[in-house]
C-alpha cells in the first residue's frame, strides 16, 4: 500500500488503518477453504456490512436533499431579531424532501403530502423549520398522529397497503378533510420537488430587539413555477422510475440549475390573535392574505449535493424543537407535540450523539451539559461535568418569564380547542375546492376521489365518505357519490377483517 500525491490510498486499510491484505480473497486453509478464523479483515466487512444501515424514518422514509443558502433580502427587524433573517445575512443550510407514507424505497410519485424539511446553521445555533408542501394537516391534536401514519401505511395482516383504512380514518376525523381536499387536489402529485412551494404549516413565534412578539407563518414559494403531475402520469412514473424525484434534484444540481424559492411570511400581531374569527393555532386552517398579506424576507437556493447519501441526507436529524432567539414556538398543541418526537427518533434511529454528526452539528461551539453516551466524538476535556461549578465552566441561569413564552389560561384539561366564531372543519376545504380549484382542477378531484374509494372502500366507511365531501361542497359530494356508483361495487379489500 503506498500513499498517492493527493492523499489518496493506493490499496485499501482496514478499519484501524493498517493496509488491508485483500478485498478479493478471503484467507483460506488451501486454495478450497475452510475460510480461517483470524482473518481480522474479512470478519471486519462481514460485520460492519450486517450493521451498514440505521432503522427508516417512521414517517417520512423515502426522501432526498441537498445544501444551499438562505440570502434575507428585506428588512424584517420589526418582527424579530433572529440573526437569520436581518438583511443581507447568508446562511447555509440543508433542506430534505420526502413522501409521508411510502417506504425507504417506494415510489417518489405515489400520491402523498411531500415532506419540506429545513436545517439553517446560524450564527446562533441550529434552526429548523420542518414543514410540508402544503399550509395545513390532517389532524389538530398530536395525540391523533401515531393512529393516522399507521392508517396510511400498512394492513397488519397482509402488509399492502389499503384505502379502506385511510379513508376509515379520514372521515372519523373531519378536522382532515381540508388535507385531504389538498392531497385529493394537484398539490399531491408534485411533478418534481423542485415544481412544488414548502410551508412551515403550524404558527411561530416571533420575538423583535424590543421583546414585541408576533405570530407568523412561513411560505416558500417555488421560483421554478408550480407543476403537477396527472394521475396517469405519476402512476406511469412510479414503474419506470421509482426514484424519479431523487434523480431529478440531484440531476439538476449536478448540471448547476439550482433551484430557489421565494420566502415570504405572514405576520399576526400578538393580541390578534384571541379575537381572530378562527383559531389561528389550529393547524388544520390557513389565514386568509387579505387579513395577513405575505411580506417577502429572501430567497432560498440548493447548490450543492452531498457527497455521501448516508451521512450526509439519511442521519440528517431535523427537529421542530431545534428554534434560536427571536424565534419561539406557539399554541397550536401538534407543534407543541412534535417539539419532543424527533430527537426522540432519532436517537433511537441514529444514535444518542446523532447531534454531533457533521451534517447535524452547529456551525458555532457546543457548550453542553449533555455527557458520554454511545459513540462520543465531541466532549469537554476535563472541564466540570455538572452545574453550577466552581471552576470556569459557564452555565445557562435565566430565570423569569421565557421571553418566546405565552399565557396559559386555565385548568388542566383534555379537550379540543376553545372555539372561535369562525371554527369549523369544512368551510375552508369548501373555498379551496369552489373557489381556488378551476373546472379542470375539480373534475380531476372528483375522478381522484372516486378513484381511491372504487379502489377497496366499503360500507359504511363508502357512505361516510360521500356525507365528508359533501359537507365540503354538495356538488362536489354528489359528482364523487355518482361517479362511485356508477363505476360498481368497490373491489374486495385484501386482509383485514370485514368490521
Ligand atoms: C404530532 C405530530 C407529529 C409527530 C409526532 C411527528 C413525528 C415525526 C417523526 C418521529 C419523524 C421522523 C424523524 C426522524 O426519524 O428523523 C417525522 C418526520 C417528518 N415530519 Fe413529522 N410528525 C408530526 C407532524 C408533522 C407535521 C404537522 C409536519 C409538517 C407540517 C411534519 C413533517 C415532517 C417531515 C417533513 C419529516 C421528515 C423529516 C426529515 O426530512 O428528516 N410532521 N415526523
Amino acid at each position: 500500500m503506498t500513499e498517492s500525491k493527493n492523499g489518496a490510498v493506493d490499496g485499501s486499510t482496514t478499519g484501524a488503518g493498517a493496509p488491508a491484505p485483500s478485498d478479493r480473497n478471503s484467507l483460506t486453509a488451501g486454495p478450497n477453504g475452510p475460510i480461517l478464523l483470524h482473518d481480522v479483515h474479512f470478519l471486519e466487512q462481514m460485520a460492519h456490512f450486517n450493521r451498514e444501515k440505521v432503522p427508516e424514518r417512521q414517517p417520512h422514509a423515502k426522501g432526498a436533499g441537498a445544501f444551499g443558502v438562505l440570502e434575507i433580502t428585506s428588512d424584517v427587524s420589526a418582527y424579530t431579531k433572529a440573526a437569520l433573517f436581518q438583511q443581507g445575512c447568508k446562511t447555509e443550510m440543508l433542506a430534505r424532501f420526502s413522501t409521508v407514507a411510502g417506504e425507504a424505497g417506494s415510489p417518489d410519485t405515489w400520491r402523498d403530502v411531500r415532506g419540506f424539511s429545513l436545517k439553517f446553521y446560524t450564527e446562533e445555533g441550529n434552526y429548523d423549520l420542518v414543514g410540508n408542501n402544503t399550509p395545513i394537516f390532517f389532524v389538530r391534536d398530536p395525540m391523533k398522529f401515531p393512529h393516522f401514519i399507521r392508517s396510511q401505511k400498512r394492513l397488519p395482516d397482509s402488509g399492502l397497503r389499503n384505502n379502506h383504512m385511510q379513508w376509515d380514518f379520514w372521515t372519523n376525523n373531519p378536522e382532515s378533510a381540508h388535507q385531504v381536499a389538498y392531497l385529493m387536489g394537484n398539490r399531491g402529485l408534485p411533478k418534481t420537488w423542485r415544481h412544488m412551494n414548502g410551508y412551515g404549516s403550524h404558527t411561530y413565534m416571533w420575538v423583535n430587539a424590543a421583546g414585541d412578539k408576533f405570530w407568523v407563518k412561513y411560505h416558500f414559494h417555488t421560483r421554478q413555477g408550480l407543476q403537477d403531475f396527472s394521475n396517469d402520469q405519476a402512476k406511469d412514473m412510479a414503474g419506470a422510475d421509482a426514484d424519479y424525484h431523487r434523480r431529478d434534484l440531484f440531476e439538476a444540481i449536478a448540471k448547476g440549475e439550482h433551484p430557489s424559492w421565494t420566502l415570504s411570511v405572514q405576520v399576526m400581531p400578538y393580541e390578534e390573535a384571541k379575537a381572530y374569527r378562527f383559531n389561528p393555532f389550529d393547524l388544520t386552517k390557513t389565514w386568509s392574505h387579505k387579513d395577513y398579506p405575505l411580506i417577502e424576507v429572501g430567497t432560498m437556493t440548493l447548490n450543492r449535493n452531498p457527497e455521501n447519501f448516508f451521512a450526509e441526507i439519511e442521519q440528517a436529524a431535523f427537529s421542530p424543537g431545534n428554534t434560536v432567539p427571536g424565534i419561539g414556538l406557539s399554541p397550536d398543541k401538534m407543534l407543541l407535540g412534535r417539539a419532543f418526537a424527533y430527537a426522540d427518533a432519532q436517537r433511537n434511529r441514529i444514535g444518542t450523539n446523532f447531534h454531533q454528526l457533521p451534517v447535524n452539528k452547529p456551525k458555532v461551539p457546543v457548550n453542553t451539559y449533555m455527557f458520554d453516551g454511545q459513540m462520543t466524538y465531541e466532549h469537554s476535556g476535563n472541564q466540570a461535568v455538572y452545574a453550577p461549578n466552581s471552576q470556569d465552566r459557564s452555565w445557562a441561569d435565566t430565570t423569569g418569564k421565557a421571553e418566546d413564552g405565552w399565557e396559559m389560561d386555565g385548568d388542566m384539561v383534555r379537550s379540543a380547542y376553545t372555539l372561535h366564531a369562525g371554527d369549523d372543519d369544512f368551510g375552508q376545504p369548501g373555498t379551496l375546492v369552489r373557489e381556488v380549484y378551476n373546472d379542470e382542477q375539480r373534475s380531476q378531484l372528483v375522478e381522484t376521489v372516486a378513484g381511491s374509494l372504487l379502489g377497496g372502500v366499503r360500507s359504511p366507511v363508502l357512505e361516510r365518505a360521500f356525507e365528508y365531501w359533501k359537507s365540503i361542497d354538495p356538488e362536489v359530494g354528489r359528482r364523487i357519490e355518482e361517479k362511485v356508483r356508477a363505476g360498481g361495487a368497490p373491489e374486495p379489500a385484501a386482509g383485514m377483517s370485514e368490521a
